[in-house]
């Protein structure tokens, strides 16, 4: 059987134009094309084994070297969640999601197992923090697919790593074991929409980097999204620095965030006090 893909491709990128041909009709990759993040739960609880399914769909992703260098959190206990809810207060979901998961990298595990094996090596050099932060932003993703397509929605919480000391304080995290992402997971309470992204044309590039027409077609990704919902006036971001645009789009908007919010500042200072060192 062969699908088109027309409206679940419309939703993701706002146009047709790179649509693919005849393609098998697979339900999951429609299901994909129009996943969305979920911030509101119903007051539904995830069942247990359901989520013990989805854990071991997660840990299935692939891992570098078969290090297998993450840790899931779960935060079961009221007031280590209210702690970690009362850090980010503008995110209320974190402390109301019925189920709570940090997804941490794990550089400790391996140097470990070294000392057992009296085969001691250093992983807390560039190369096992980057491999741990990899493989846990594997595993959080496909917990994330396996999750939607059980019919629950999520949201990651990167903004945790903004206060990555006290996190690891709540949750007794050792030196090298460091949190990527909270995730939020329950039933969602509402449909909501899909959000849009840039088109292939402009991430997928053929045989070799180019990006000399970003700027034309950046211009017509912001069209497309503001024809779908152009934010208020008064949504416009850090208007105090940089006043008011006639036309806000999603490039304005998502470079005044970089420029002016910018976040992660106490992070490599949190790395290196856990063990970590880069140089
Ligand atoms: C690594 C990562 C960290 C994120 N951190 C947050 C967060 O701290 N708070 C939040 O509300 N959403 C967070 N999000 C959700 C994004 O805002 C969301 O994925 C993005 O706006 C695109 O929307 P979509 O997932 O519905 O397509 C995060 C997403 C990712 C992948």
């Amino acid at each position: 059987m062969t699908a088109d893909y027309e409206a679940e491709w419309r939703a993701r990128f706002g146009e047709d134009s790179e649509l693919p041909g005849e393609v098998p009709d697979v339900p999951w990759l429609r299901q994909v094309l129009m996943r969305r993040t979920h911030r509101r739960y119903a007051p539904r609880p995830i069942p247990e084994p359901l989520l013990r399914l989805l854990l071991g769909a997660a840990f299935s992703a692939s891992s570098k070297s078969d290090f297998q260098q993450v840790s899931v959190i779960r935060v079961e206990d009221r007031g280590r969640r209210e702690r970690l809810a009362a850090l980010i207060p503008d995110m209320p979901w974190i402390g109301t999601a019925p189920v709570f998961l940090v997804f941490c990298g794990d550089a400790r595990r391996l140097e470990r197992l070294g000392e057992f094996r009296q085969h001691p090596n250093d992983n807390g050099g560039l190369e096992g923090f980057f491999n741990a932060a990899v493989d846990t932003a594997l595993v959080l993703q496909t917990f994330i697919l396996a999750a939607e397509s059980a019919g629950l929605g999520c949201c990651p919480i990167s903004a945790l790593r903004n206060h990555a000391g006290t996190v690891a304080d709540i949750l007794e995290l050792p030196d090298k074991v460091f949190p990527v992402a909270g995730l939020c997971v329950g039933y969602p309470a509402a449909g909501g929409f899909t959000s849009m992204r840039l088109p292939l044309a402009m991430t997928l590039h053929n045989d070799h980097y180019d990006d000399h027409d970003l700027g034309e077609g950046v211009a017509a990704y912001d069209r497309r999204r503001a024809a779908r919902y152009a934010p208020p006036r008064e949504q416009q971001r850090a208007a105090e620095i940089f006043g008011y645009a006639d036309f806000y789009g999603w490039s304005e908007d998502k470079t005044r965030q970089a420029a002016a919010q910018p976040e992660g500042q106490t992070f490599p200072g949190y790395l290196r006090s856990r063990g970590f060192a880069f140089d």
